[in-house]
């Protein structure tokens, strides 16, 4: 039984999970995204079309599929609209027969994206890096139980009383720190406008999630960010404002717990992290023409904010704890031909702090930005692994990395990744996501 498997980054996030979950998504019926909101940046290249997916799940890009926004997600709808007009023009339908948006998911409003930026600012040189999108603000309203769910948006009433008295609070906040109050009958018009748009994508999902999986159809769940940004695991305070690990899947679907049949880690073969915070393995001074080289051939641009991502080597220590929390049943390995020119590659196998060395990953992200990584090298292969699709046709040395990881994260490798197109991809067929394809052929 595979019909239901999460998938989840075990990083820092652009793993290429956009990528991976288009793969899949033909062997699925249903593709959900769950947590976090346009903060998200997922490519998916099939031929020479590109699409970048913020809010709605990569499998859109798949005829006939249905795809779910979940009650754990937080929905700008001006952004919803931009993403669907564009996708519309690229030729994807994207309409309430095949799009359903959860009735529980909480709403992104303008006052949302101003405070990110003012929360941002006051905090100075200690500032998070997001993405400034009002996605943690907006789930602190969820938290503080004043929130607007989009069903509530379609209660004029509601929707207005709960701006005005939500925009109170805010504009104390943003005028405090020397912005402009917006103005509560403007964010209402607009809202009303595109609350009525998104009226027919609208529904209960959480019950149509239920029923399809007891009707034994499959559902391919789409984590956004990635592990070590998880709202609790993650590499706290720097880190994003949901739950991105496994568990979210359930909490941010109404899925329960016992129809999760697999989770699949995506892994890519190096590191990047986008926004501030700890780095334990980033390529800096000796090695930053190193990390720029990395970033342009494995162009590390950040697919929503088009920030530089900070690039560096794979840490085997982080990962294995990422396997650890989220039971990672097979791992798909991204980006391996980018690797292709380097003659050494080095691989972070433990951290030492203090002199000691670390037995699990510390808490404290001052701790973190002291660790020393402690590092093994292995020969590179210096030969094109682009577009690879077999197993055998990899170089040895190529073929010895990816074991390597393999072990490291003590997690078979079910996938690997040659290059950005759908195409470009090795399936393990011996392997626990090889069996999950022949299930749901
Ligand atoms: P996501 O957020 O995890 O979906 O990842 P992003 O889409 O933000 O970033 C991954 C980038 O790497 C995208 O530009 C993908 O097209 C690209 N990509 C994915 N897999 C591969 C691969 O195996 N090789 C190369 N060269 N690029 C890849
Ligand atoms: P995908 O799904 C990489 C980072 C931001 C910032 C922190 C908090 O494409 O992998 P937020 O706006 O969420 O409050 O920012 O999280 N971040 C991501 N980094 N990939 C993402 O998404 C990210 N989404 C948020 O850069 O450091
Ligand atoms: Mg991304």
């Amino acid at each position: 039984m595979s019909k239901v498997i999460a998938v989840i980054g075990a990083q820092w996030g652009d793993e290429g999970k956009g990528k991976i979950v288009d793969l899949l998504a033909e062997r699925f019926e249903i593709v959900v995204r769950y947590q976090g909101g346009h903060n998200a940046g997922h490519s998916v290249q099939v031929g020479d079309q590109s699409f970048v997916l913020h809010l709605l799940p990569s499998g859109i890009v798949h005829r006939g599929k249905t795809c779910v926004l979940g009650n754990g997600m937080v929905i700008d709808p001006k952004a919803f609209f931009v993403e669907a007009d564009r996708l519309t023009q690229q030729g994807v339908e994207v309409s309430p027969e095949r799009v359903k948006i959860s009735s529980r998911a909480h709403l992104i409003l303008p006052y949302h994206r101003a405070l990110d930026h003012t929360s941002e600012e006051r905090l100075g040189n200690e500032k998070v890096g997001t993405t400034l999108r009002g996605i943690g603000p907006a789930y602190e309203d969820k938290a503080g139980r004043r929130g607007i769910r989009t069903a509530d948006a379609l209660v004029p009433d509601v929707l207005r009383s709960r701006i005005e008295r939500n925009l109170e609070d805010a504009n104390r906040i943003i005028e405090a720190y020397g912005g402009e109050p917006l103005n509560a009958d403007e964010i209402f018009r607009e809202m009303s406008v595109l609350t009525e748009r998104l009226g027919p994508f609208i529904a209960d999902t959480t019950h149509y999630l239920n029923v399809a999986a007891t009707e034994g159809r499959s559902i391919l769940l789409e984590g956004a960010q990635a592990t070590l940004l998880d709202v609790d695991h993650g590499t706290y305070p720097f880190v994003t404002s949901s739950t991105t690990v496994a568990g979210g899947a359930i909490i941010g679907t109404g899925l329960a717990p016992h129809r999760l049949n697999g989770v699949l880690g995506i892994v890519r073969t190096y590191t990047t992290r986008v926004g501030e915070g700890p780095f334990p393995t980033e390529m800096l001074e000796g090695e930053a023409e190193l990390g720029q080289m990395i970033r342009e051939r494995g162009r590390e641009y950040g697919a929503s904010t088009g920030r530089p991502r900070r690039c560096g080597w794979f840490d085997a220590f982080a990962t294995r704890y990422a396997a650890e929390i989220n039971g990672f049943s097979s791992v798909a390995l991204t980006k391996l031909d980018v690797l292709d020119t380097l003659d050494e590659i080095k691989v972070c196998t433990g951290y030492k702090l203090n002199g000691r060395v670390c037995e699990s990953l510390p808490a404290v992200s001052q701790d973190l930005r002291r660790v020393e990584p402690i590092f093994e090298t292995l020969p590179g292969w210096q030969s094109s692994t682009l577009g690879t699709t077999e197993l055998s046709a990899l170089p040895t040395n190529a073929r010895r990395y990816v074991d390597f990881l393999s072990e490291q994260i003590g997690v078979q490798i079910g996938l690997i990744s040659t290059g950005p197109e759908r195409s470009q991809t090795i399936i393990v067929h011996d392997s626990k996501l090889g069996q999950w394809l022949r299930d749901n052929e």
